[in-house]
């Protein structure tokens, strides 16, 4: 029988960081040695005593369902934490969790836009907001953004954007995958369009706690009169080093919690009650390992950037926050005798095949002649990586 799908699910595209990193285990299956810098997770162990908190709820039976936006003290625990970390002030009917945080995301858009909605999302951006907002039925609005900014976004482009169509926008500080940390000054020009315009900020802050001097962790839902128009997204995959558990949440609007919920409990019901205990020993637990995996992500960054910056025809930004660099390699992009690829997707391509290094190209975020280079890994490997981009850019050698 012929597979005939909807016009929604044809929409949109399979994550193309997913596709890489599926690629790349491919080769790794079959003994290759990748030096990995395609994947955007910690690689940093969760924290023992939140393993242990999974493992008592296990023991006590707390294997069951629980209540769909999730368990009291849970709710109870973000509102805390966000208030102690972020400065906001919600209470935990204002609050629901999520499956992750892209699960978040997901049901935030899936109960705000429809068809003829338009969301604003700065560009470069995180692969799957346009993808979402496609399967809702609205349309993508990118708004560019500029290496010598950082990429980060202004509101003068973002005011020239807005159209009576306008429902949201997307603002993620810092950027997965530029780095880019929006100011705070900036950042309450983009809020004022919005209360302006009667248009929703969501604010992602999958990445508020790495943040390198001298910028600091902030959220916009910390200014007084922001919480009327401001959605916050939050995750324990990468604060905590818990990308596998599959926790995130939504503060927000008590309307706006109560429809999430409502269409939680027609599709996923509860995120799993094992992972809501160890996110709760997460929130209410010490934070001692997020300086640490701060410190050592800041060398990392350091080292990245001097080498990136050796290449020549590469130039990269100082990203102010995440774990991602994002190099223009334009130079050696093009169909002369010197270019080593005809684009972006083909040079991620080849780096892959014919380097062994894998990375995303800048493409799957909106802007072509970039690639993105996670560097949650060890600074061995990130030498090794970027030894092998030098050899293949510059020297045109391969790895075997
Ligand atoms: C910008 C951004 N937002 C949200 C997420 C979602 O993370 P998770 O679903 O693991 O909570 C990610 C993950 O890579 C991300 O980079």
């Amino acid at each position: 029988m012929q597979v005939k799908l909807t016009d929604r699910i044809n929409r949109i595209a399979a994550s193309p960081t997913a596709a890489v990193v599926a690629e790349a285990e491919k080769y790794k299956a079959k003994g290759i040695d990748i030096a990995d810098m395609g994947v955007g997770e910690p690689d940093f162990p969760t924290p023992d005593h939140i393993k242990r908190a999974a493992i008592r709820a296990i023991e006590e039976n707390k294997t069951k369902y629980t209540s769909t936006p999730g368990i009291m003290p849970l709710r109870e625990a973000i509102c805390s934490w966000h208030k102690r970390e972020l400065g906001s002030s919600y209470e935990p009917k204002e609050s629901v969790v999520n499956v992750g945080g892209k699960h978040s995301i997901f049901n935030v858009i899936g109960v705000l836009i429809q068809a003829g909605d338009e969301v604003i999302i700065p560009a470069p951006y995180w692969v799957t907001y346009p993808d979402i907002v496609k399967y809702s039925g609205g349309t993508p609005v990118h708004v560019a953004t500029l290496p010598e900014d950082g990429f980060s976004v202004k509101a003068a482009a973002i005011e020239k954007a807005i159209t009576p169509k306008t429902k949201l926008m997307i603002i993620n500080s810092p950027s997965n995958p530029s780095g880019a940390v929006v100011p705070t000054p900036e950042y309450e020009k983009i809020l004022a369009l919005c209360k302006k315009h009667n248009i929703w900020l969501m604010s992602d802050e999958c990445y508020s706690h790495f943040v390198y001097a001298p910028h600091k962790s902030f959220s916009i839902s910390s200014v007084a009169g922001a919480k009327d128009n401001v959605i916050v997204v939050g995750s324990v995959s990468k604060t905590f080093a818990m990308t596998g558990w599959r926790i995130g949440y939504v503060l927000g609007p008590e309307a706006l919690i109560q429809a999430v919920s409502k269409l939680q409990t027609q599709s996923t019901s509860n995120p799993t009650s094992i992972a809501q205990y160890a996110a709760l020993a997460a929130m209410t637990g010490t934070m001692d390992t997020v300086p640490v995996m701060l410190a050592e992500y800041a060398k990392r960054r350091k080292r990245i950037l001097e080498l990136l910056r050796a290449i020549p025809g590469v130039t990269c930004v100082e990203p102010g926050g995440a774990f991602y660099a994002y190099p223009n390699v334009s130079a050696h992009l093009g169909t002369g005798p010197s270019h080593r690829a005809k684009d972006d997707i083909e040079l991620a391509k080849l780096l892959l095949e014919k380097a062994h290094v894998a990375v995303v190209p800048g493409a799957a975020f909106g802007t072509p002649g970039y690639l993105r280079l996670s560097y949650a890994t060890s600074i061995e490997r990130i030498e090794e990586g970027l030894r092998r981009i030098e050899r293949f850019l510059v020297r045109a050698e391969s790895a075997s």
